[in-house]
């Protein structure tokens, strides 16, 4: 049975999150939370909004779960590789931060090569490879999942590579920034096939409205 509602993929909580619903607001649409945590429902438009963790956009758009998301490009670019890839349609402006080199000794980092046979800890594996790969440099790479800023103290790293937006954790744990590695944003993202005929034109709607609130 093909579905009559739009499915759009948002993050439940965290940096986007209220940003998200947001944009839906002044993008004219009625959020209606409802009791359902995982769903809310617009009332003026046949668009449901699937409330789930930022990490799981990615796939649930690649796999036409939901026809569209809205994550960020730090999470977009973190996913497998290997794994089918969703569409991106536009930057939202908003959600803006930066992954970072961070370490406890800014006098040591004269540049990526600085970063020859050290240990990194970060929740960003593959972005952080790409970039040692780019600069031809081999350092040992310590995935973590959370709290990636206590990895310096704990002894598990020397450094970190770790998302940065007001700068407050890194400073309240004695690290400096010393390289960017990626800027991000908040990108709305699509199923990388057609959508069905009944729900193409009620996304086109839902973009062009975005596009009409995201003067950028
Ligand atoms: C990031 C990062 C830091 C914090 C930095 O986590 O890992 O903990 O934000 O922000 P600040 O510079 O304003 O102090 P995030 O909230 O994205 O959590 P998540 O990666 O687990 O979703
Ligand atoms: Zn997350």
């Amino acid at each position: 049975m093909t579905r009559e509602r739009l499915r759009l993929a948002l993050q439940k909580s965290g940096r986007l999150a209220d940003a998200s619903l947001d944009l839906l607001r002044s993008a004219g649409l009625s959020v209606n939370k409802g009791a359902n945590d995982l769903l809310y429902r617009i009332d003026n438009a046949p668009i449901d909004v699937l409330r789930v963790r930022d990490d799981d956009i990615p796939t649930l758009v690649a796999d036409g779960v939901a026809d569209l998301g809205v994550v960020g490009l730090n999470v977009l670019e973190e996913r497998d590789s290997a794994a089918r890839a969703p569409e991106e349609i536009m930057r939202l402006g908003f959600g803006r931060c930066a992954l970072k080199i961070a370490t406890p000794d800014k006098a040591a980092y004269e540049g990526p090569y600085a970063l020859d046979g050290v240990r990194i800890a970060t929740s960003y594996p593959h972005i952080l490879s790409r970039f040692l790969d780019a600069h031809g440099v081999k350092a040992e790479i310590v995935h973590m999942h959370g709290a990636v800023e206590v990895a310096p103290r704990l002894g598990l790293a020397q450094v970190v590579c770790d998302l940065v937006s007001t700068g407050a954790t890194l400073e309240a744990n004695g690290l400096k920034p010393v390289q960017t590695v990626m800027e991000s944003e908040a990108v709305l993202i699509r199923a990388p096939r057609p959508l069905p005929a009944a729900l193409a034109p009620v996304a086109e709607r839902f973009v062009e409205r975005v596009r009409g609130v995201t003067a950028s």
